[in-house]
């Protein structure tokens, strides 16, 4: 068994020194050599402590109590502001199961690197074990994990995002099966060495999968999901290939509570990527009278078959790592209304009243504030008051739009699944899959131009599908072939598909629809189709709202503009139709021939309208 020099805190009486979970913490410890090792409980009494500590550091400005009561503003390293997708690595024994759109590496070969770059790499700092539980504990479709990290703001972070300390411990000793999570900042420290503000290695950056073994390894970033490894390395990388393996669902997607005006309820879960509005979605206020969208998640979305044949959903999350800048009360006043208190806000801009700001925030900035850099800004410059990517932490439950259900460990039934990305051409508003498979196609060909959610060029158009391509754990092709493979189950009641765009723009460069509360208009469509009401027309690339269908009344939205957007232009769909070959001709003989021929049919039909 592993020694360790360390000092250990917190470490429950009642696990022996051979218990499998000590062993590993042990073993991490023996690796990293930390000066101490703390097991957090997730209490409140812990989690003050630590927000102190972060305060006492430098990492943690404490906003002002009046104005934002327990809330806190972190500035990260320049260096490390987004989610690093090139050093993202998927480390699956064979190079094909991981596949053309992720970063493959031999496993034994990363293993080697990895414990070079561990070695030590915890010196001077404590070690702390986080059991957590991704969705509520116990609930038959949550899971458990523990991460080791050497960063507290890490463990803040979590305590908001997961359900996090001893509760999930306890869960973890009862069930026996977690999946480990090992982080560190990848920054030790020599003896007496000072600390920065928001240690990191700018230079080394590795956040690696091993899907066969399901763990997770990252290193060298202390920002979001790159350090916070509930997020997108388990609830999607490593939880795509368990869901592959069990015949279940682990989707990048929002999940919404339906009510229409007569109390009818319908839920949807909606993919898009990054930085797209899904927490705008998540908590829409209609525009529509009579109806109610209420939250369940705004990111991620686990999906069991049950009993009933349908598809129930969780949010295997707590709390949102939303994004800052765009966020008002005429964009997403629940949001707003969510950031009240309790929430760490990153990157953002500092008011002379110790508040936060972020562009977008109010139409007039500030005269003066303090940029998520730390430097004095004014007004009228070039540079940004916030990193483009600043994010909050909030607790779910203060979201006054949150589902009583959100909780539930059963789940709720989902009725429809929305796909989107960010398209300024071509892709009409909305439009419904003709049956599952067609949806699938729906989902594979799905593109959206870049956001600074991610490292990369902003603006840059890619095939995203079903948005996960960065968080797929697994060759790409054989997700669309899980997906194939859910819709023939037997007995399945599945829900209906349909592929919306709110982005569209005009020759003026102008957005066509006005996005936010009037989505509902397209949900109360969809909600409309799922229930054999509201009529649709026929078109090669799949069943568009037939004129009047959709609710319009009331938008300043010209003819012109409204046609544009329910419409199918033949020629650059024959263009769209070319590049989706391109993008399907990377998979090579693992693309299912199900979407070739759904590619085939569509040209067919574009070449006969
Ligand atoms: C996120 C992302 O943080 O998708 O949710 O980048
Ligand atoms: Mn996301």
């Amino acid at each position: 068994m592993a020694t360790i020099g360390a000092r250990v805190e917190g470490q429950p009486q009642s696990l022996s020194a051979v218990h499998p979970v000590v062993r590993w913490v042990n073993e991490v410890a023996a690796l990293t050599t930390p000066d101490a090792v703390y097991w957090c409980d997730g209490s409140e009494a812990e989690n003050s402590r630590l927000c102190q500590l972060l305060v006492d550091a430098g990492t943690f400005i404490r906003l002002n109590p009046d104005l934002r009561p327990n809330s806190f503003l972190a500035r990260s390293d320049p260096s490390d502001v987004a989610r690093v997708e090139d050093r993202t690595f998927i480390c699956s024994e064979k190079e094909e199961d991981a596949g053309p759109t992720n970063n493959w590496r031999d496993p034994a070969e990363m293993r080697e690197t990895l414990n070079g770059l561990f070695r030590g790499s915890m010196r001077g700092r404590t070690m702390y074990v986080i059991p957590f539980s991704m969705g509520p504990v116990g609930s038959p479709i949550g899971r458990l994990g523990i991460e080791i990290t050497d960063s507290p703001y890490v463990v803040v972070n979590m305590r908001i995002m997961t359900r996090m300390g001893e509760s999930a411990l306890a869960e973890i000793v009862k069930k026996g099966d977690f999946v480990p999570a090992i982080h560190s900042v990848g920054k030790p420290l020599a003896p007496g060495e000072k600390d920065v503000v928001w240690p990191c290695d700018p230079d080394t950056k590795y956040i690696v999968h091993y899907p066969e073994t399901r763990e997770i390894w990252s290193f060298g970033s202390g920002y979001g999901g790159n350090a916070l490894l509930g997020k997108k390395c388990y609830a999607l990388r490593i939880a795509s290939v368990i869901a592959r393996d069990e015949g279940w669902l682990a989707e990048h997607m929002l999940i919404i509570k339906v009510t229409a005006p007569d109390g009818r309820v319908k839920h949807m879960a909606g993919a898009f990527p990054s930085a797209c509005g899904k927490t705008n979605l998540a908590m829409l206020e209609p525009t529509i009278p009579g109806w109610k969208v209420e939250t369940i998640g705004d990111d991620i979305c686990w999906m069991k078959f049950g009993d009933d044949g349908r598809l129930h959903a969780i949010n295997p999350e707590a709390g949102f790592f939303g994004v800052l800048p765009g966020t008002s009360m005429s964009t997403n006043a629940n949001a707003i209304r969510t950031l009240y208190a309790n929430c760490i806000y990153t990157n953002c801009a500092l008011t002379d009243d110790g508040d936060v700001w972020w562009e977008g925030l109010t139409k007039v900035p500030p005269a003066h504030l303090i940029d998520w850099t730390g430097k004095d800004w004014t007004p009228g410059g070039d540079k940004l008051a916030a990193h483009a990517n600043a994010r909050f932490t909030a607790p779910a439950a203060q979201d006054p739009a949150i589902s009583p259900d959100w909780e539930d460990p059963a789940g709720v039934p989902i009725d429809a699944i929305m796909f989107g990305g960010r398209r300024s051409t071509t892709v009409p508003l909305v439009r419904e899959s003709f049956d599952w498979e067609h949806g699938v196609f729906l989902g594979s060909i799905m593109s959206s131009e870049m956001t600074a959610a991610a490292v990369g060029t902003i603006g840059k158009l890619r095939f995203d599908p079903f948005a996960m391509l960065p968080f797929c754990g697994y060759n790409m092709a054989d997700y669309w072939g899980h997906w194939l493979q859910i819709g023939r189950k037997a007995g399945a009641v599945l829900p209906r598909i349909y592929l919306v765009n709110w982005f569209r723009k005009n020759a003026e460069g102008k957005f066509m629809w006005p996005g936010f509360g009037d989505n509902s208009r397209v949900i109360e469509w969809i909600f409309g189709r799922c229930s054999g009401e509201d009529d649709a027309v026929a078109t090669p690339i799949g069943l568009l709202p037939a004129p009047g269908a959709l609710d319009t009344g009331g938008l300043a939205i010209s003819d012109a503009d409204l046609s544009a957007l329910l419409s199918v232009d033949p020629a650059a769909w024959v263009d769209e139709a070319a590049a989706i070959e391109e993008h399907y001709a990377r998979f090579g003989s693992k693309l299912p021939t199900a979407l070739a021929a759904r590619l085939e049919r569509m040209k067919q039909g574009l070449a006969s309208a």
